[in-house]
C-alpha cells in the first residue's frame, strides 16, 4: 500500500468517516426477482444492474459494517447467491468458505489491496497466479479462472470495508452511496441535474434478503470510448456547454474521476449532443479540503488560474447564478443526512471560494456568462486552442488511460 492510500485509510477512520445510518428509513422500497438482478464485478466497487418495471437501474449497496469475519462470510454468501457462476464452482462453496475464513487467509484478504497498485497482493496474484500470496494452495483443484473471478469481486468489497472503517459496528457503510447521492443532490441545487441520472436511497428485497443502497437510473447513450477517435467536428455546442458545467460542478465536489468512460454520450449522425455521468463515488469526492485548484486523475488543468480566474471562457447563467445564491444553510439543510458535518464544512468553503472566483471572472471576461442559446462553434474552437487540459480536450485527446490513482 502506498503512502497516499495509507493516509486515506487513516482519514476514513477519523475525520473523513462518512455520515452513517443505524437504520435507513427514507429509502424507496422495491421487490426484485433474481432474473432482474445482475452482479457487475468488473469494476472497482461491485454494483448491481437491476430492472424495475422494465427500466434499468444501477444499485450500489451500503452493507452493514460488522466484524471482518462476519463481513467476509456475508460477501461470500452473496457471491454464491447472486454471481453468475457455474455449478462446479458452486459445489465447492463449503471448501472455499472454510479456506477463506481461516485466520491466516483472512488476514491476507484484509490486506488484499487494490488492483491499480502494482505492489498489492491482488495485483501480484492476478499477474503471477501464485496461490501462496493468500495461503490458499488447497484451492488449486478449482479452475483458476473461477478463483480469479471471485477475487475480482472480493477486493472491491474489502476495499469498501476499509474505506468504511470509521462507521460504527452494525451501522450501514455509506462511504460510496453518500458520494453518489450527494453529487446528485448538489447537481439538483445548481440546476445541473440533466448531467446526472436520477439517484436516490433504495431498499431492495431479493430472495428475501433486504439490501440498502443507492439506486441510479441508467445513463442513456454510449461510452465515448466507443466513438474513438472523437474529433472536434463531432462536438455540439450543447455538449460543450455541459462539459464546462461538469468541470465546474466537479470542482465543488472535488470529483477527480469524471473521465470519458465514466460518462455516456448521446450521439446522432456522428454529433455528440449531450452527456450523463454515472461514476460518482470516487473515494475523494466530498473530500475534506478547501482546495478548488486540483487536477483530476486524467490530469485536467485546475479550473482556476493563478490570478484566481476561471480558465473557462464561458458558463451558462443558470448554474452560476445558483452558486452565487447558495448559502451555507441551504447546503446544510439539503445534505445534512447525506454528508458528514466536516464534509459539509469544506464543501461550503469551496463554494465560498468559487463565488469569489466567479465574481472576479465576470469582471475580467465581459462575455463570460451566456444564455443556453448563445453558445457557438467559435467557443468550442477557442477551448480546443487553449493551453488548458479541459474536459473537452481530454475527450479529444482520445487517450483515456488514467495517469494516476489515489
Ligand atoms: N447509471 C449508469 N448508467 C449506465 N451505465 C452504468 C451506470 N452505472 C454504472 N454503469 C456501468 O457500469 C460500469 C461500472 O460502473 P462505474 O460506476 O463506472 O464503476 P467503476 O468505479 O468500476 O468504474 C460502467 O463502466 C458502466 O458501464
Ligand atoms: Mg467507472
Amino acid at each position: 500500500m502506498n503512502f497516499k492510500q495509507k493516509i486515506l485509510l487513516f482519514l476514513c477512520k477519523t475525520f473523513y468517516r462518512p455520515y452513517s445510518y443505524k437504520v435507513i428509513s427514507n429509502a424507496e422500497k422495491y421487490n426484485i426477482d433474481q432474473d432482474n438482478f445482475e452482479l457487475i464485478k468488473k469494476t472497482t466497487f461491485n454494483l448491481y444492474r437491476i430492472k424495475i418495471n422494465k427500466k434499468t437501474y444501477y444499485f450500489r449497496e451500503a452493507r452493514k459494517h460488522t466484524i471482518f469475519k462476519d463481513y467476509l462470510l456475508s460477501i461470500l454468501e452473496d457471491y454464491f447467491e447472486f454471481a453468475n457462476i457455474n455449478s462446479n464452482f458452486k459445489n465447492c462453496k463449503k471448501m472455499i468458505i472454510d479456506k477463506l475464513s481461516e485466520k491466516k487467509v483472512m488476514k491476507a484478504l484484509y490486506n488484499i489491496g487494490i488492483v491499480n497498485d502494482k505492489k498489492s497482493k491482488i495485483y501480484r496474484f492476478f499477474n503471477t497466479n501464485d496461490y501462496s500470496i493468500f495461503f490458499i494452495d488447497e484451492l488449486k483443484k478449482i479452475d483458476i479462472k473461477d478463483i480469479k473471478d471471485l477475487f475480482q469481486y472480493l477486493w472491491g468489497e474489502i476495499y469498501q470495508y476499509r474505506l468504511n472503517n470509521g462507521v460504527k459496528k452494525d451501522y450501514y457503510q455509506t462511504f460510496n452511496i453518500s458520494k453518489t447521492i450527494g453529487t446528485y443532490t448538489l447537481a439538483c441545487m445548481l440546476d445541473l441535474n440533466q448531467l446526472i441520472p436520477k439517484t436516490f436511497f433504495a431498499e431492495i428485497v431479493i430472495n428475501g434478503k433486504i439490501k440498502y443502497g443507492s439506486l441510479m437510473e441508467e445513463a442513456p447513450g454510449i461510452s465515448p470510448c466507443e466513438l474513438m477517435p472523437v474529433t472536434q467536428d463531432m462536438i455540439s455546442v450543447n455538449f460543450y456547454n455541459q462539459c464546462c458545467s461538469l468541470y465546474f460542478l466537479d470542482t465543488l465536489i472535488y470529483e477527480k474521476d469524471h473521465r470519458p468512460g465514466n460518462y455516456n454520450v448521446i450521439c446522432h449522425n456522428n454529433i455528440i449532443s449531450s452527456l450523463k455521468v454515472f461514476d460518482n463515488d470516487s473515494p475523494l469526492a466530498f473530500f475534506i479540503t478547501p482546495s478548488i485548484k486540483f487536477s483530476s486523475y486524467m490530469k485536467s488543468s485546475p479550473i482556476v488560474d493563478k490570478n484566481n480566474i476561471l480558465i473557462l471562457n464561458h458558463m451558462s447563467y443558470s448554474p452560476v447564478n445558483k452558486v452565487l445564491d447558495l448559502k451555507s444553510n441551504d447546503i446544510k439543510k439539503k445534505l445534512k443526512n447525506v454528508l458528514s458535518p466536516i464534509q459539509i464544512f469544506f464543501l461550503n468553503i469551496r463554494i465560498k471560494k468559487i463565488q469569489r472566483v466567479i465574481i472576479k471572472t465576470i469582471k475580467t471576461k465581459k462575455d463570460f456568462l451566456l444564455k443556453n442559446n448563445q453558445w457557438s462553434c467559435e467557443d468550442i474552437k477557442n477551448d480546443v486552442n487553449s493551453n488548458y487540459n479541459t474536459y473537452l480536450n481530454i475527450l479529444l485527446s482520445n487517450n483515456y488511460v488514467e495517469n494516476n490513482y489515489e
